[in-house]
């Protein structure tokens, strides 16, 4: 089984639930505590193994090409002022020379037309599908467990997540044919079904490991859902020929894309660290009694 080298990363959305904020920062951009979004993606995909690093930006994302490039002059001026942490805390974001590549996507086309755009670059060979918006926190890399099961199941992945039945409705959701542990075959994904017909609760977020099946079926749809090109219509259209699998990874998933599930992330990550925590809980609590004696 092929070795998963490479990673597309789509990020040509508009953010439109961040606005006004992302009318001039990438989406990506923003920061939990002190790392940009897009960090967390790649550090994920860094560790799974991946050393190709595909981009699929839009207009107005220039930052995140600016972010993991070379800054020399700031890393001088640090380095003339004596500043080692702050010089260190740039570590992450530097790449190897030429893994990075980024790729236009004119129009907001949907995720199914962004990752048909790497097609050329991702070519023959099973690659990782990351948005930035789902970030995993967890002991093992969500991708490294994904990985670790692929090379074992082969076909399509999905990463999934339980989710209560009321809340079907906002995911796409598999329709399982047979469970062993973390991994559920799939008669096929259902695109946010309503609770009566969801056939399960196992929730589709933001991982995927696709085969390079999946550019011909791109290729055959039409828009979907939204008028736009669904990445979900196109692995159910391969279900058959390629097979298709959820993996329900450990760690706690939050949704970045919406402004709770950001908050929420902030919150987590901001707790997970040993100097800020013990402020920042009795800050958290000194609000919470606030609020609740003014209600
Ligand atoms: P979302 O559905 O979250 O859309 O996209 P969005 O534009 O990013 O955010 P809102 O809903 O307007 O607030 C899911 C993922 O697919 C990418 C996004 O960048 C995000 O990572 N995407 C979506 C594209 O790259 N191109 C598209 O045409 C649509």
């Amino acid at each position: 089984m092929t070795h998963v080298r490479k990673a597309v990363f789509p990020v040509a959305g508009l953010g439109t639930r961040f606005l006004p904020a992302t009318k001039s920062v990438p989406k990506e951009m923003l920061p939990l505590v002190d790392r940009p979004l897009i960090q967390y993606a790649v550090d994920e995909a860094r560790a799974a193994g991946i050393e190709e690093f595909i981009f699929v930006t839009a207009a107005g994302k220039g930052a995140l090409e600016d972010y993991f490039d070379t800054a020399a002059a700031l890393e001088r001026s640090l380095a003339d002022s004596g500043k080692k942490e702050a010089l260190a805390a740039l570590g992450a974001t530097r790449m190897p020379e030429g893994a990075l590549t980024f790729l236009r996507q004119n129009q907001p086309r949907g995720l199914g037309h962004a990752v048909r755009l790497a097609r050329r670059l991702v070519g023959d060979e099973p690659f990782a599908v990351l948005l930035p918006d789902d970030v995993i926190r967890g002991a093992e890399p969500a991708l490294a467990q994904m990985v670790a099961a692929h090379a074992r199941t082969g076909g399509h992945m999905v990463a999934t997540m339980e989710v209560p039945l009321n809340k079907t409705a906002s995911y796409g959701v598999l329709d399982v044919s047979s469970e062993n542990g973390r991994i559920a075959r799939a008669r096929g994904l259902v695109e946010k079904p309503r609770p009566e017909v969801a056939p399960s609760t196992r929730a589709i977020i933001g991982r995927y490991i696709l085969q390079p099946s999946i550019f011909d079926k791109l290729d055959m749809l039409g828009p979907g859902a939204g008028g736009e090109l669904q990445l979900t219509d196109a692995i159910n259209a391969d279900v058959e020929a390629t097979g298709v699998t959820g993996f329900s990874f450990a760690g706690e998933r939050f949704d970045c894309g919406s402004i709770q599930g950001f908050v929420q992330a902030t919150a987590a990550f901001a707790m997970d660290r040993l100097e800020l925590r013990d402020e920042f809980q009795a800050f958290i609590a000194g609000r919470s009694e606030i609020h609740r004696v003014a209600a």
